[in-house]
């Protein structure tokens, strides 16, 4: 699937984003091996530190599920007016199952898209020798 396909699901997934608090929406849309999708969206929490993040919730959701092989990530912020990367938490979570080659990519809109891999966004990752990826 081409990142823009993969970058319009995660637009769509915003759509679902519970964020009275922030009011800043955000999309994920995570590619597996086999060609499906898993979406999700970021989840805030009144203790603001539950918050769920979108990238997060997207590969919770699809390891739930029993897939385990992912291809890449394209995640959508579309109250941002620049692309906003992934936050520390979700670039290590994400970097438990995807390769380090593997594409991220992220945007406030479809003519914004920037592209990185994990490895790129997470470098140096401490106890690479322990994952399974
Ligand atoms: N957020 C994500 O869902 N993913 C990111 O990569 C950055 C931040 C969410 C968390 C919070 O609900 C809102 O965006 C503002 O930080």
């Amino acid at each position: 699937m081409e990142s823009a396909r993969l970058f319009a699901l995660a637009q769509e997934a915003a759509k679902a984003s519970y964020s009275p608090y922030s009011k800043f929406r955000v999309g994920a849309a995570l590619l597996c091996s086999d060609g499906s999708v898993f979406t999700g969206a970021n989840v805030e929490n009144r203790s603001f530190g539950l918050t769920i993040c979108a990238e997060r919730s997207a590969l919770v959701a699809a390891v739930s599920a029993g897939k385990r092989d992912f291809v890449g990530i394209a995640i959508a912020t579309p109250d941002a007016d620049y692309p906003v990367s992934p936050c520390g938490a979700c670039r290590q979570v994400l970097s438990e199952f995807l390769k380090p080659e593997a594409p991220i990519v992220f945007g406030s809109s479809p003519a914004k898209l920037v592209e990185a891999t994990v490895g790129q966004l997470l470098p140096s990752d401490a106890l690479h020798e322990l994952a399974d990826r």
